[in-house]
């Protein structure tokens, strides 16, 4: 079969379909979605269609299908257990000039329903000619994560601004040439990024001056704490169409690997006492590099606005009017405890859980110890280490039992993790002793008792890293 790609419209049509198992069911919700008149045949159906069928979306007749059902029908679906059955009424149907899926045997029928990627209004089908409806929906998965969700708004914008826009550009050349420009630019950016009005705003004033906006803008990314499967859509979308990245030295070497081999890459530092470039100039850089008309990368470990300055950041390109959009990552807090195995929060032990700066502004640990030093719950600490024995001393002298759990987890959610385990009293030792670096994250509270029975990721460095102080611990809950 060598088929046409056609999209049908059968809104009000009558579609038969015959069987009301699993197969049935996902072509049923593809005729429903499509506002078909939706009849179906079977002697017995899955609840989900029984369901539809009780809300009215559907009818259902329990009986076996017969030749006279397939009066007044526009597309029949076969798609029962019953072999003969389906061949005869394809047969039947074909010889009506009834649109007609077999759905257990392709090639009977004369139509094929593709699977299909929705960004409404936009669709996306893909059809394997009836060689492997598997292979399609993985490729439809594999699709599915690279075609942004915001694409359909993205239709819509054009759609509206399409008379306009035939008006101000007479020339069809022009035309095309200019909605790339806006298709691939800030405006675009701006309606996947959720920002319509806006782009609806600069669309406007880009077709009334004829001039398309300088592609000039920064993209704020959190990369996450290391693994690079724990990247965003968006964040992995925005990496790849970068000209410029401004990046810290929290990004892990995987993450700098999907950029294009072209862009521009400028080390921006953030090594505890030793900013490769200052924060105010990291924010004129910004806004210069936009201003040049690039696209702007601004990668940062974690997520931004968690201990990033992402609010500095924005905060100058507001006032420089650049557009920007930021993209949440994974902050080291989850990624690190997910990956060591320790919940931040549990029923039992940890009913809050607090993200607290273990370096200040001027370099001394100066906190509410009253509040944090609570039991039922949780403490992480960032940028701890080298105030540790400072931040274990003041918990401890504020309430908190010595033997209170206490993890340090190094590198966590790469290769390279290391979780060490052991109380308040004894964690400055432990870093000591284990010669414990940077990035590492500490944990303090009674859930870290419980990454002895759920720890699940291991690396090589984490298995030598493990019989430590925990000995103490054992006596799990
Ligand atoms: C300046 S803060 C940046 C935090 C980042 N914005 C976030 O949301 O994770 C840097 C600190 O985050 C922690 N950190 C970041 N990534 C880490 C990782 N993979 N493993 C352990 N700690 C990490 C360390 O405490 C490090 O000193």
């Amino acid at each position: 079969m060598n088929p046409l790609a056609l999209f049908v419209d059968v809104r009000d049509r009558l579609c038969l379909v015959v069987g009301a198992g699993l197969v049935a069911g996902r072509k049923i919700e593809a005729l429903l979605q499509a506002n078909a008149r939706v009849r179906v045949i079977a002697p017995e159906a899955q609840p989900a269609i029984l369901e539809h069928a009780q809300e009215g979306r559907l009818e259902y007749l329990e009986r076996e299908a017969e030749e006279k059902d397939l009066e007044g029908v526009f597309l029949l679906i076969v798609a029962s257990n019953n072999a003969k059955l389906n061949e005869r009424l394809t047969k039947l149907a074909r010889e009506r000039n009834i649109l007609v899926n077999a759905a257990h045997q392709a090639k009977a029928g004369n139509v094929l329903l593709p699977s299909v990627i929705h960004r409404d209004p936009i669709q996306v089908a893909i059809s394997t000619g009836g060689a492997s409806p598997m292979l399609g929906r993985l490729l439809r998965d594999q699709l599915e994560s690279v075609i942004p969700g915001g694409f359909g708004r993205l239709a819509a914008l054009v759609e509206n601004s399409r008379a306009r826009m035939r008006e101000a550009f007479g020339e069809r050349r022009l035309r095309r040439r200019f909605w790339e420009a806006i298709l691939n630019g800030p405006i675009a950016e701006q309606v996947l990024g959720g920002q319509e009005d806006e782009a609806q705003i600069a669309l406007a004033a880009a077709i009334e001056r004829g001039v398309v906006p300088s592609a000039g803008e920064v993209y704020l990314v959190g990369a996450g704490p290391g693994d690079p499967d724990l990247l965003t859509f968006r964040a992995q979308r925005l990496i790849r169409q970068a000209d410029v990245v401004v990046y810290d030295r929290l990004v892990s070497e995987p993450i700098m690997a999907l950029l294009r081999q072209d862009v521009e890459k400028i080390y921006a530092g953030k090594e505890r006492d030793r900013h490769a470039i200052a924060q105010e100039s990291i924010n004129h850089l910004l806004v210069r590099l936009a201003q040049e008309g690039k696209r702007v990368l601004r990668l940062k470990g974690g997520d931004p606005m968690v201990f990033g300055r992402g609010g500095e950041e924005i905060a100058t390109l507001m006032e420089e009017g650049i557009a920007f959009q930021i993209v949440p990552g994974i902050t080291a807090a989850n990624g690190c405890a997910s990956y060591a195995g320790i919940p931040l929060t549990h029923r039992d032990y940890a009913q809050a859980c607090i993200f607290v700066t273990g370096h200040l502004k001027d370099g001394s640990v100066n906190l509410n110890w009253e509040m944090l030093a609570h039991s039922n719950q949780t403490l992480v600490f960032y940028m701890g280490l080298a105030g540790c024995p400072e931040i274990c001393r003041q918990l401890i002298q504020h309430g908190l039992a010595g033997d209170t759990p206490a993890a340090l987890i190094t590198r966590g959610t790469t290769p390279q993790q290391q979780v060490f385990t052991g109380t308040l009293q004894d964690l400055p030792e432990l870093i000591t002793a284990r010669d414990v670096a940077p990035p590492t994250l500490i944990v303090v509270g009674e859930v870290v008792r419980l990454r002895e029975q759920l720890r699940w990721y291991q690396t090589d460095s984490d298995v030598q890293a493990e019989p430590t102080a925990t000995e103490t611990l054992t006596d799990a809950p």
